[in-house]
């Protein structure tokens, strides 16, 4: 199945501070290719743990390290792509139909994540046999 959207990161502005400097980003700015509907951020992961493994059907997905680092790995049925997080200002859109992993998180590493829907289980596809029947490409 050909995917209309694709994987893309953004950087979201930056005001520079003396005190301190300061990200944003709301409903309707262009960098935000979806209305936000739920926000949720995973912290105190383990050294070596990955997380995700997990494909959504509709929801879009914006993915930001606000603090630390970690690695984004998406397949679309055919093939993987890397993206490292480790910007508080670097943020990284999922469409829906990718397949997710995330891994070599950081100590004190936070991955917030800005999604289109809200939680609801029957979004995910957590099989990779059920993924790869839906969007993998065969030839
Ligand atoms: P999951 O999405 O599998 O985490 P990750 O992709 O980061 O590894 O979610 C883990 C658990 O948390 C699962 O039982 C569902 C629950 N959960 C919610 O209740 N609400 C949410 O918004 C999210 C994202 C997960």
């Amino acid at each position: 199945m050909e995917k209309v959207k694709k994987p893309f990161m953004v950087e979201l502005p930056r005001i520079y501070d003396p005190r301190g400097n300061l990200t944003f980003i709301q409903n309707g700015d262009q960098e935000l290719s979806f209305t936000i509907e739920r926000v949720f951020w995973t912290y105190d992961v383990p050294a070596g743990e990955v997380r995700g493994g997990h494909a959504h059907k509709e929801g879009g997905e914006l993915l930001i390290a606000t603090s630390g680092s970690f690695k984004v790995n998406l397949f679309d049925g055919r093939s993987w792509q890397h993206f490292v997080l480790n910007r508080p200002y670097q943020a990284l859109y999922i469409p829906p139909g990718y397949w997710r992993t995330m891994d070599d998180f950081s100590s004190g590493s936070v991955c917030m994540v800005l999604a289109s829907n809200k939680y609801s289980e029957s979004d995910y596809i957590r099989d990779m046999d059920i993924f790869l029947k839906t969007y993998g490409v065969e030839d």
